[in-house]
């Protein structure tokens, strides 16, 4: 049995007001059996390790460098993130792919950085509308999902979560309904295991997209739904446990 992630993208949201509001009632939660991830900005990386060091609740960042440390001014290292107690990474998420042009092979490279200092990259893969209406979603998720695959062995990719986020469905209020993201996940998870059978049996795979607390039990019941990775409705505490308890 794969233990469910739940995971909370602030995405760039947050102040010290907001960091109480919401981390204060999640790190007194009890009795989850879900495992709770929180992705603030990197500034806040600090506060939120602090408020969060007594509890199972994990802390991700919302990207990390492709490189090393060095002469790469705006950039925030790996090494620096895992300096600072994060245990997972966000990349690739569309929002990146979109703004700031980020390629496959850049999330692969970031990944690689992230691998050898220790992080689990939650890579973010998802067909936008028009890929979707022109039948290309299989073929989109699939290249993004195999451009990881082919790049890292089976030690490095048991770290490795997937959150497959439709484009059409993040912040739209229009999630993929559990039967649409259960289809990808279940060709993900196919993905995985032609390259290694019990590596695609402890895969996670999270779903993303316009997640609440009313539609997030009938995602989770999907076989191949690990869990999911929730932008809007991570902003309220609420909102946020209740979506975690639908993970059961
Ligand atoms: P959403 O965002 O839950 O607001 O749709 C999800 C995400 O972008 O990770």
């Amino acid at each position: 049995m794969r233990q469910k992630l739940v995971a909370g993208n602030w995405k760039m949201n947050a102040s010290r007001e907001l960091l109480e509001r919401l981390l204060d009632p999640v790190a007194q939660e009890k009795g989850l059996a879900c495992r709770l991830l929180v992705c603030p900005p990197h500034p806040y990386l600090p506060l939120a390790a602090e408020k969060l060091k007594s509890t199972d609740v994990a802390l991700g960042a919302q990207d990390c460098a492709a490189t090393p440390e060095g002469a790469y001014t705006g950039e925030v290292a790996a090494s620096m993130l895992a300096d600072l107690g994060v245990e997972y990474v966000l990349l690739g998420h569309s929002e990146r792919r979109q703004y700031q042009k980020e390629t496959d092979a850049l999330v692969v490279e970031k990944a690689g950085q992230a691998l050898a200092q220790g992080l689990k990259p939650v890579v973010c893969v998802g067909e936008t509308l028009g890929e979707r209406e022109a039948g290309k979603t299989r073929d989109v998720v699939l290249e993004q999902v195999k451009a990881i695959l082919t790049a890292f062995s089976s030690e490095e990719l048991v770290k490795v979560v997937f959150a497959y986020e439709p484009v059409w469905a993040i912040g739209t209020g229009l999630s993929a309904s559990p039967e649409e993201a259960q289809e990808v996940h279940a060709l993900i998870r196919k993905a995985i295991a032609e390259q290694d059978g019990q590596l695609a049996e402890q895969a996670l795979l999270l779903y993303g997209g316009s997640v609440k607390a009313e539609n997030a039990a009938s995602l989770f019941s999907m076989p191949d739904i690990d869990g999911g990775l929730i932008g809007g409705a991570s902003l309220d505490a609420g909102q946020f446990l209740a979506i975690a308890h639908a993970a059961g």
